[in-house]
Formats: structure tokens, C-alpha cells, sequence
């Protein structure tokens, strides 16, 4: 296979990536469309119908992408869920927030969004936390899609290119968010490029590589190991067109913040965030998604609604001292080939 990315659909090689949780919208999706880079909304987290009507506002001038999480089907330890229930409930308390009861089965309506995405089936799909099966890529490559799953590891990439999807996102550790990772092997060890060299001998697709890029500098570095693209999170985060809540947006620029870490203690799942009191005091969250991001949700709204970053998620990759307050055009072109 041609291991390049197609350049009408890849523009000149900046991808905004999906952010679920609010930060992606389709002012940002189009804002970085017309700047010449490839635009995402992000489809988890949301209903279908909340995920049609963002549908419905995209223009039809600039292609776009949609991201789903694929569910994952891994044992909950419903002791471990239900005694960190308990030390929630005096957390969100403090904010006059609820902890509610467990949902333990929630596959946030993937098969639902999966069928939307073959009836109105945008230029790209991308699938993160798992991969979706062979018949849905080979049914959204028909519908006209081009297909991208994320992984993190040689192995995961080489399990990936068996389902056929067009290409990977290689996602480094050091990224902002959630990682994708689902083969529950440890973190890779090296740096953005190091992982890009080695999938890329692992596999035979065209390569986006994700994960602490902050500077073109980096950006240049995973392209020379053999990256067709980047995809940008954090550098999006304090532009005007993103959804990022201003707790998160005010994190973002504040010296009160030394470093991000990965946590499980906002959704049960590893994702990078700016390193904030709850963070430390819950370092040993089970590992439940989605179950434990229902648990904290109401917790994190309270404490956005009250203006404080101590109880909420900032997520952020290593890099976000380098995201500036500029328009999304504007980090399209600081990041273009
Ligand atoms: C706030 C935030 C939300 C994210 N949500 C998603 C998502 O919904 N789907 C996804 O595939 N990746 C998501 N990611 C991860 C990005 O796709 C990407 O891997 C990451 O942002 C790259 O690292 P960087 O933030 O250092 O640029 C998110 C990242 C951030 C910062």
C-alpha cells in the first residue's frame, strides 16, 4: 500500500485532533479546514442526535473527520468502583455536587454513531480505545471513508493493519487526554519519533503522529521518522474556535501548574492531565471506564461551574506551555509541511 496520506483529505499534513468533552466543535473542525489542515469532531461522549446536529452545521467546502471510542468489553472490579464511590461522595459534596450510582454497561452508543457515520459518512473516521471490527472498516471504506485507527505500540499497529484500515495514528505517551492505548501494554519508553520509526517498521501504512508536539520543530522530527501528518491536541486548546471551558483555558496559561501526569482518577481510564490536588489525592482510581467518569461528572461540572481547577480534569500533553491564545489558522500554519 502507499504508505503517503491522500492530500486532498490531509491538506498540508496539520490534523486538529478529535477532543471529546467540549473542546472540539465544528467552529474549530471548519476553522482548521480552511486553513488548509484537516478539521475532527469528536464523536465520543455524545448522543447520536447530539453528534447529527454537529453534523448538520459542517459546511460541505472542506473535508472533515469524526472520531468514535470504540467499548471495550474488560472485567470491572465492582468492590474497587463502589469503595471509590465512597471517597467521592464528600469531594463533590464540597461543591454541592452528587456522585451517582454506577452505570456499569455503557457502550456511549457506538453502534448507534456507527450507523449514523454509514448513512451521513464524513471524509474521515478515526477509532480510538479499541478497534472497531473488520466489517464496520471495510463498510465506512465503502461508504466512502477513509479510515484511521489510533494505536500506541508496534504490536497494536501491526493488529490495526490487519483490519484494514487505511492508516494509524501513532500516539506517544506524552499526548494530552485520553490514551488509546488497548492492548494494556506498558507506555512505550522512547520519544514521538523513536515510536514512529518503529511502527513504521512494523507496518506498511501511512503514519499521523500524535502525542507532545509543540513546537514545529517536533513536528518536523516525527515527519523525518517517517509521520505523514501530525495531529495537534493541546496546541488547539486555547484557540478562540475551540469549546475548552475557560477552567481549563485559564489551567492552561497559569504558572500555578508545573507539570502533567497521567491519571485514572477522573474516568477510570489513563489520560494526561495538568497535575492538579485531586489528581494526587486519587492516584489509585480503579481502572473502570467508563464507569468512574460517570462517577466524577457531576464533580468536574461543579467545579468548572465554580471557577476551580482542583476537581476537574485539565487535560494536557507534555507540551502545553507551548499552546498559545492565537486563532486555529494560525497553529495550522506554524505546524504546516
Ligand atoms: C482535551 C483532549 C481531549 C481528547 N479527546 C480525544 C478524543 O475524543 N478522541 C481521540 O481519539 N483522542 C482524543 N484526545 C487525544 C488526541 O487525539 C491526541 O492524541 C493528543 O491530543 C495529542 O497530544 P497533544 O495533546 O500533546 O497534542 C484528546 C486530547 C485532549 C488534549
Amino acid at each position: 500500500m502507499d504508505a503517503t496520506l491522500p492530500g486532498d483529505l490531509f491538506g498540508n499534513g496539520v490534523i486538529a485532533a478529535p477532543m471529546a468533552g467540549g473542546p472540539s466543535r465544528p467552529q474549530l473542525a471548519e476553522a482548521v479546514g480552511r486553513a488548509g489542515g484537516l478539521g475532527f469532531l469528536g464523536g465520543g461522549l455524545k448522543t447520536p442526535q447530539a453528534l447529527t446536529a454537529e453534523l448538520d452545521t459542517m459546511g460541505t467546502a472542506r473535508p472533515f473527520g469524526v472520531n468514535l471510542f470504540v467499548p471495550s468489553a474488560g472485567e470491572i472490579d465492582r468492590d474497587a468502583v463502589l469503595a471509590y464511590r465512597e471517597r467521592l461522595l464528600p469531594e463533590a459534596a464540597a461543591l454541592g455536587a452528587e456522585v451517582p450510582e454506577p452505570r456499569w454497561a455503557d457502550d456511549d452508543a457506538y453502534p448507534a454513531k456507527l450507523d449514523l457515520l454509514l448513512d451521513r459518512t464524513p471524509a474521515v473516521v478515526s477509532f480510538t480505545f479499541g478497534t472497531p471490527r473488520w466489517d464496520a472498516v471495510s463498510a465506512l471504506q465503502s461508504a466512502g471513508a477513509f479510515v484511521l485507527q489510533t494505536v500506541t505500540c508496534p504490536e497494536e499497529a501491526a493488529m490495526a493493519a490487519e483490519l484494514g484500515v487505511n492508516a494509524l495514528v501513532v500516539q506517544h505517551p506524552d499526548a494530552g487526554g485520553h490514551s488509546g492505548a488497548f492492548l494494556g501494554l506498558p507506555p512505550f519508553a522512547g520519544t514521538l519519533p523513536e515510536l514512529v520509526a518503529q511502527v513504521r517498521d512494523a507496518v506498511a501504512l501511512p503514519l499521523v503522529a500524535a502525542g507532545g508536539v509543540g513546537t514545529p520543530d517536533d513536528a518536523a522530527a516525527a515527519r523525518s521518522a517517517g509521520a505523514s501528518a501530525v495531529q495537534l491536541g493541546t496546541a488547539f486548546l486555547r484557540t478562540p474556535e475551540a469549546g475548552s471551558n475557560p477552567v481549563h483555558r485559564e489551567a492552561l496559561a497559569s504558572n500555578d501548574f508545573t507539570r502533567t501526569a497521567p491519571t485514572r482518577s477522573f474516568s477510570g481510564k489513563w489520560a494526561r492531565g495538568l497535575e492538579n490536588d485531586f489528581m494526587r489525592r486519587f492516584a489509585d482510581a480503579p481502572a473502570a471506564y467508563p464507569v468512574v467518569h460517570h462517577l466524577t461528572a457531576p464533580m468536574r461540572a461543579a467545579s468548572v461551574k465554580a471557577g476551580s481547577p482542583h476537581r476537574t480534569s485539565l487535560w494536557a500533553g507534555t507540551a502545553w506551555r507551548e499552546a498559545l491564545e492565537e486563532p486555529a489558522a494560525a497553529v495550522v500554519a506554524r505546524f504546516a509541511a
